[in-house]
């Protein structure tokens, strides 16, 4: 945590105080209807799941209701959302914790049959309040464009989505980054012009989902990517960095991308660029100016 990330907290905070969207299962604080929640959230988008959200709360509306439940019942409810094994990873779930009770930490979650990693933080940060971070493919990419750091390892994004929950609010912290890839810092889109987190975000303006589509998962063509050309590497964009402030001593931030000849994509030059920063290998001085370490 530094000032840029207490800045990133506070602007995104205060703009989901505005803007989040009110939803039934961010109504409750019981662990159940969040991990029903979660559980159907998971491959069907909010819309669909509004309604059946308070179907299912009606028809069961305790943990141990639902566990008394029969395979085909919970199979009749489900109908119609798809990826049917979900109603029973959630029964499983809850046999488990009608009979010894829930757990009270993420790990603790993670351990019940058919919670993940993502849905025991949910749990943990939504319903018990815990300072956990429910990292899924929205937070990721959202987390990369601030940090301008595409292609971290899973670890390493994982280490800073949670360094990044403040712990006074980790559910209003969960549900605004979901909330800000939704709308905002979409996939195919970044709306950086009316994003909040524009002065702070290392990806501003830069945002290039096709080039993100093309790096993601393979920083320097990990387990199952396929073979790349060198120029389409971080270590190369990394290395025409080094080369232009080699010659030129020294570059302001904003001119970093004109400084280097070959049209890479702005967004590949900024996340190239925090990458040698974090590395030592280049200094990056108070106004933004950037030079080789002396
Ligand atoms: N997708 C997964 N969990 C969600 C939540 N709590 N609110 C909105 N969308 C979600």
């Amino acid at each position: 945590m530094d000032e840029r990330d207490g800045q990133l907290q506070a602007a995104l905070l205060e703009w989901y105080a505005a803007e989040g969207r009110d939803l039934a299962w961010r109504r409750t604080r019981d662990p159940y209807a969040v991990l029903v929640s979660e559980i159907m959230l998971q491959q069907t988008q909010v819309s669909r799941v509004e309604p059946r959200f308070e179907a299912w709360l009606r028809r069961w509306p305790t943990v141990d209701a639902l566990a008394e439940a029969s395979p085909a019942d919970l199979l009749g409810e489900w109908s119609g959302l798809g990826y049917n094994s979900r109603a029973l990873r959630l029964h499983a779930a809850a046999r488990e914790i009608a009979a010894h009770g829930w757990p009270d930490t993420e790990a603790g979650l993670r351990a019940l049959p058919g919670i993940g990693d993502y849905t025991a933080a949910a749990v943990a940060a939504f319903a018990f309040g815990l300072q956990a971070a429910a990292v899924d493919t929205n937070q990721v990419r959202v987390l990369d464009r601030w940090d301008a750091a595409l292609g971290r390892s899973p670890r390493e994004v994982r280490r800073r989505a949670l360094e990044l929950v403040p712990p006074e609010a980790p559910d209003a912290w969960n549900h605004a980054l979901m909330d800000l890839g939704a709308t905002i810092c979409q996939a195919r889109a970044a709306a950086c012009d009316r994003c909040p987190m524009a002065t702070w975000c290392l990806s501003a303006g830069l945002v290039d989902p096709q080039a993100e589509r093309a790096m993601r998962g393979k920083p320097g063509g990990g387990a199952g990517a396929r073979p790349q050309r060198f120029e389409d590497t971080q270590r190369y964009v990394r290395g025409r960095i080094v080369a232009a402030l080699v010659e030129r001593g020294s570059v302001e931030r904003d001119a970093l991308v004109d400084a280097i000849p070959d049209g890479i994509e702005p967004a590949r030059v900024a996340s190239a660029l925090t990458s040698l920063v974090a590395d030592g290998l280049v200094d990056q001085g108070p106004e933004g100016l950037l030079s080789l370490p002396r």
